[in-house]
């Protein structure tokens, strides 16, 4: 069961600026980290037992961060702190799992391992290379390395990550005879290099694929949005889980999927084969199942909830209805074959919308689209007094086009498109 039942709160104030991560002190380094180890003379602080609280950070599309953190608290993942790119917490492996089980908004769970100064490569070599990388990898495994560089000496990031390689494989030959092999696509251990100021902090990837890669989807439209950006979207649009959502531009339905999927209480995760850390030696599968035992049993699909899609293409309405049964919220969601500008929904519901129309990247669509926005604008202010509406655009003109006055925006960025969710009421 979801630990904390969800708290709406409608729209989380956004900081003027997180702090980078780099900049930010994780609040458990003294007790997690020792300090003073001489390895080949590199000053090397790393984490101790697995028992210990160790530094965890969980990232996730820029814009979100104060939804995830929305999402660490209530899971009460101690001492979570926003900053830009993501949310830092500490705890135990354990405090893992659940992240990466029933978080909505996070991409990735990374556990951070070791830090200590590498002002060249021998110095990076060495502090890899006195890691005990057993307890993540197999000799005959695989692992995949990438790494990120600021105002550092080493600053080649391919190189970074062709060393820190060396370090961990070296160390398994020398011990086992045997050593792992890199695999670029499918590693059983994914390491996360980043070096700031000649400080590397290295991670291990807790999560494996990333986490927008739920496994309930089995169709898309070619603009599909990712399950995460979907998910943040209904948190941050202010739905209190109860009101009637709508969405007009459903597509394959990954909103309204993701609602349906916190409305009823089921943690993201549980649709997933397996994450990085199932495969580490002498994983816990019995605690784990316990886990996730436990998230299956807390799955309530609420009765009186009503999840309404319409898209004019009914191959879409028909992939929507796939991925609903897929997600298991098939029997929440209900979805028809409409055109948005005649969007007309029950009057007197003071429902929300939630959508993302099509907002065209090439010449000439905007162009095409500008009529579907005016009479979208129009289909909402004719038939949808004491409605709210959240939309994701990213196109000034054609937001422009709807005429509806927003009472405040989110930023967000939908792969490489920078986009504003809009946030207006309708009177
Ligand atoms: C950006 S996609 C939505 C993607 C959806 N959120 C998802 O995750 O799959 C926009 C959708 O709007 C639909 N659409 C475009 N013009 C429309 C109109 N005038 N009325 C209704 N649907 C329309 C398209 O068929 C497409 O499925």
């Amino acid at each position: 069961m979801e630990p904390t039942p969800l708290r709406w709160q409608g729209l989380p104030a956004a900081p003027s600026r997180l702090p980078r991560q780099s900049e930010a002190q994780f609040a458990g380094d003294v007790s997690v980290l020792l300090e003073g180890e001489l390895l080949s003379g590199v000053r090397y602080r790393t984490v101790k037992r697995m028992t210990d609280r160790l530094p965890f950070f969980i990232t996730c599309p820029p814009g979100l961060e104060q939804v995830v953190l929305g999402e660490a608290r209530r899971l009460k993942l101690r001492g979570a702190d926003a900053v830009r790119g993501g949310v830092a917490f500490e705890g135990q492996l354990e405090d893992a799992w659940r992240a990466n089980l029933w978080l909505r908004t996070g991409i990735r769970v990374l556990m951070r391992v070791a830090r200590f100064q590498a002002r060249n490569q021998d110095e990076l070599y060495a502090g890899v290379r006195g890691l005990d990388w057993r307890r993540f990898l197999a000799a005959d495994g695989t692992l995949v390395v990438s790494a990120r560089a600021r105002e550092s000496k080493l600053d080649h990031t391919r190189f970074i990550e062709q060393r820190v390689k060396d370090a961990v494989v070296d160390q398994f030959r020398e011990v086992s005879g045997q050593r792992p092999s890199v695999d670029r696509v499918a590693a059983d251990v994914h390491i996360d290099v980043h070096i700031y100021k000649n400080r590397v902090s290295l991670s291990v990837d807790t999560s494996g694929d990333s986490l927008h890669k739920r496994g309930w989807r089995q169709e898309q439209v070619p603009a599909s949005l990712s399950e995460v950006l979907a998910a943040g979207i209904v948190q941050l649009s202010g739905w209190d889980g109860r009101t009637p959502m709508l969405d007009p531009f459903c597509g394959a339905g990954t909103l309204l999927i993701e609602a349906g999927l916190i409305a009823a209480r089921i943690a993201p995760g549980c649709f997933r084969e397996r994450f990085a850390f199932e495969g580490w030696p002498g994983h816990d599968v019995a605690g784990y199942g316990a886990l996730k035992e436990q998230a299956r049993a807390g799955v309530a699909l609420p009765k009186k909830l009503r999840l309404i899609g319409s898209d004019w293409e009914s191959v879409a309405v028909e992939k929507a209805r796939i991925n609903a049964e897929s997600a298991g919220v098939g029997d929440l969601l209900e979805f028809s074959v409409e055109r948005a500008e005649e969007f007309a929904p029950r009057p007197g519901w003071n429902a929300l919308v939630v959508t993302n129309p099509p907002y065209g990247e090439r010449v000439g669509e905007e162009e095409a689209l500008l009529p579907v926005y005016r009479g979208f604008g129009d289909a909402m202010r004719r038939n949808c007094s004491g409605y709210n509406l959240a939309l994701l655009c990213g196109n000034r003109n054609l937001a422009k086009a709807l005429a509806l006055r927003p009472d405040g925006y989110d930023a967000l960025n939908n792969g490489p498109i920078p986009c504003r969710l809009l946030h207006c009421t309708i009177n």
